[in-house]
Formats: C-alpha cells, structure tokens, sequence
C-alpha cells in the first residue's frame, strides 16, 4: 500500500540517484545529494481534478481583512522582537552560538505561557529533563503547566503534542532542531534531509492545530544556522539571538518575520536568574564617561525602530610591518579598511604606516550600518593626533569615497535621542559636509 520511499536528490538538477555521493546522471557534476521522500501515491498530473478542491482564486477586493490576533509573551522585549507578540500557529527559529541564552529565553517562556488551565511543552533533544529542572530553579520559575519531553524523534514528540492539544496547549519548544529526527530517513539528526524534514512536520503541526512553536537552531562558527538554509525558508520568524559571552548584553534581532516588521530588536541583560527586558539602553553600550580620551567618539545607530548611543575606540600605532594591522570589532572588517582608505585619501592621514585597532565598545555588532561611518573616521583621527573631540559630542553620518559626509536614514530621531541624553555637539552633514573639515575644525584646531 505505502508507495512512500527515500531516495537521493541532487540539489543541483533534481535528479534522483542511488548514492549519497557520486557523480550525477542528470546534471554529471560531482554532487552530495539530499535525502528525500517520495510518495508516489500522491503523483498527480497537471490540470489533475483532485488537485482543484478547495484552491479556487479569490479577487483580491472581495478578501475581508482579518486583524491577527497576539498572543503576548509577557516578556517585553521578546514581544518587541516579534513585532507585538505571538500569532496562532507561528513558526519561530531562535538561532545562536551555543551558550548565548536560548534555552534560559525558552524556559521564561514557557513560564510565562503556562498556567493551571494552560499546558506548555518544552521538548528537549540536548538536555535532560533534570537539567532543564535545575534552569527552572535558578530562574525561580512557578513551573505550573511545563511538562518536559527528553525526546528526539519527532514523530513521536508531535504525536505527544497532540495528545496535549486536546488539555490547551499554548505553545511548544523544540530544542534544537539539530538534535531531531525521523524513522523515514536514514541519515544521522542533523544532516540536511533530517533538519529540513523535521522542520517540515514541525510546520504542519504547527499550522494544523494554531499552536505557536519556537524551534532552536545552533549557528555554525561561520555565523549561518547549521543545517540547511532552506530551514530559514520554512518558518515564519526568525530571532536571531547574539551577544558578547562574556558581558550580559543579548539582543534578539528578528531577520525574517512574516507576521511583523524585520530589524526590530529585543535587548536583554543575563543576570544570575535569567534573562530581564532591558527597555531603555541608553547607556548599555558606553562605557564610563571619559569624555577627553583621544580615540573615543560616541555614534547614534538604529538597533531597530530605535536609535541608540554607543561608543567607538580607535587605537593607531606606528607598524613595524610590512602590511600594517586593520582589526575592527563589531564592525565589518572591509568597512573599516575602506574608512581608513577615505582617511588616508582626503584627509592626508598617512595610515599606512601605522596599525589600526577599532572596538565598539558594549559587544554590539553593526551590520551593513554606514551611519557610524563618520564616528569611525573621526574616533581613528582622535587617535592619529592624540586629541580628543570636543567634550559631549557625537557623530551622525555616512562618509563617501569621496570623503563627503552624506545624511543617513532616521536623522532627525538619532540627533534627538542624542540631544535628549544631553549630547547637545552633533556632528552632522549639516555642519560638515567633509570629513577632511571636520577633522580639520573639531581636531586639528585644538
Ligand atoms: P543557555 O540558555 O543554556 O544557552 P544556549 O541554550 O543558547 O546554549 O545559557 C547558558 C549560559 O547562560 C550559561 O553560561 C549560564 C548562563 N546563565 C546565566 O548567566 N544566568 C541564568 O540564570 C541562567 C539560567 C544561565
Ligand atoms: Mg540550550
């Protein structure tokens, strides 16, 4: 009766073949192929009938609008991240470094969902269900409605999930999706046919029963989730949780949400019970006021629909190399070289000769964020002539090849967040339309 059967897939033409490894007969290249089911049973042909039930179009003028209801997680700066709370039968990819704080989230999570009347289901791959008690502990957690599973093969937790909808299951924990697996295929939990499967069974049961699940993924050391990027296509939302390991700063920046906008951001503090909302950063990120250290120069970016003040060092030092040293942290190497290049250009800094450091203090990472570009150039100037910008200053702007300062987006809100924290010398476009004056006028002068 079951026509249902595993094969191999190239992923490059699709073709089926009958080894994991080898050289394809569809496309002849050298291929790893990705186990796949096939039910057979369920081939249908174009314009087939029994295709056609219930898929008819809709004019998109006579489709009422919904409004989605939230489910609140009662943790402020998750439901930020989510773009106001949860949504019945959403799918959300928590991904991080191990050891960032995913399952502590997870756990106050549960906490928070979970009640008498209503159940929460914390399945655990990694740990046992000892661990995951001992965290509830140290969290202080009620615990009322938590049941734990210290399973990994998903089609028995989705079948235990079942049994639980029926009693009000409000949400369910799958942690990590790295650890599941099913019967129907034979490679090991982890690899790409077993992530990408079990994500699929995870998503029907989620969109069937409108029950929200957060699946966890760990981040291989290249910074993507291990497993297959396609993993990213099959959810709804993905949080991307990240962090200094070594100081409680976490952010949880949503990348992808079908149900809110992408780019917000939750901030947490780790403290020794758990994760708290952290809901005005403002200083987070800088460190004790030394408003006269040459290389120090403060830059409002946006975490978000935010803006927020943080803290740049430089550091340049005469090189005893032949290729002087560029290392930048927190920001993208190639953008710190091409700051320096700008310098070195327009504003006759002659950086070659020297080794340049760059800190964004606090363990934040800007990502693709040019605004900081000005506050980078003038931090590393700082540093080159040993003397500091003038005191509660801060820099506002992107600088061009050219060695023009450009406005970015979201001005007026960063110059307010910075004036409103009593940083009243904004350093702008407006006032200096190049970087070479505005080393000229705020460093050179003094
Ligand atoms: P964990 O949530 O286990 O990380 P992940 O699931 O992402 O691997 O968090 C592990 C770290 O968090 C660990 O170093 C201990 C620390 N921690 C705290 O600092 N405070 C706490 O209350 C808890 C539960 C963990
Ligand atoms: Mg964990």
């Amino acid at each position: 009766m079951a026509k249902a059967r595993t094969v191999y897939v190239c992923q490059q033409c699709g073709n089926e073949s009958a080894k994991w490894f080898g050289k394809c007969p569809g496309c002849g290249e050298w291929h790893t192929a990705v186990e796949q089911i096939i039910d057979k049973s369920k081939d249908t042909k174009i314009g087939d009938k029994s295709t056609a039930k219930g898929s008819k179009p809709v004019e998109l003028k006579k489709i009422k609008t919904k409004k989605t209801s939230r489910i609140s997680t009662k943790i402020d700066e998750l439901n930020k991240s989510l773009g106001g709370g949860l949504v019945p039968g959403q799918v959300i990819l928590i991904a991080g470094e191990p050891g960032i704080g995913k399952s502590t989230l997870l756990t106050q999570v549960a906490d928070s969902l979970a009640s008498k009347k209503k159940s929460f289901l914390y399945v655990s791959g990694e740990e046992s269900v000892n661990q995951v008690k001992l965290r509830a502990e140290r969290l202080d957690l009620d615990s009322a409605g938590i049941h734990l599973l210290n399973e990994t093969n998903i089609d028995s937790i989705l079948h235990s999930a079942q049994g639980l909808v029926g009693e009000g299951l409000s949400a369910m924990v799958i942690d990590s999706i790295q650890t599941m697996y099913t019967d129907d295929l034979s490679g090991m939990p982890g690899s790409v046919g077993q992530v990408r499967e079990s994500a699929y069974r995870i998503v029907r049961f989620a969109k069937r029963n409108q029950i929200p699940v957060f699946v966890v993924g760990h981040v291989t050391k290249g910074g993507s989730v291990a497993g297959p990027a396609v993993l990213i296509h099959i959810v709804d939302t993905v949080l991307w949780f990240e962090g200094d390991k070594t100081l409680p700063v976490r952010l949880l920046r949503a990348v992808k949400n079908r149900f809110g906008p992408t780019d917000e951001v939750g901030i947490f503090s780790m403290g020794s019970s758990g994760l708290d909302s952290v809901s005005n950063p403002e200083k987070l990120f800088m460190s004790q006021e030394q408003d006269d250290a040459p290389g120090r120069t403060l830059a409002s970016v946006m975490q978000g629909s935010r803006p927020m003040l943080i803290e740049i060092q430089s550091l340049t030092v005469p090189t005893k190399m032949a290729y002087p040293k560029r290392i930048a942290q927190g920001i993208d190497s190639k953008r710190f070289e091409l700051v320096l290049a700008i310098l070195t250009k327009h504003a006759q800094i002659p950086l070659s000769d020297y080794d340049c450091y760059l800190n964004i203090a606090g363990g934040i990472t800007l990502k693709n964020d040019p605004s900081a570009d000005l506050a980078i150039a003038l931090s590393v100037a700082s540093s080159f002539f040993n003397k500091p910008l003038p005191a509660k200053s801060v820099a506002v702007g992107e600088v061009g090849l050219l060695g023009d300062v450009r406005k970015v987006v979201n001005h007026d809100k960063r110059v307010q967040e910075a004036k409103r924290l009593g940083y009243k010398n904004v350093i702008s476009v407006n006032k200096y339309p190049d970087i070479n004056k505005a080393i000229s006028r705020l460093i050179k002068k003094k």
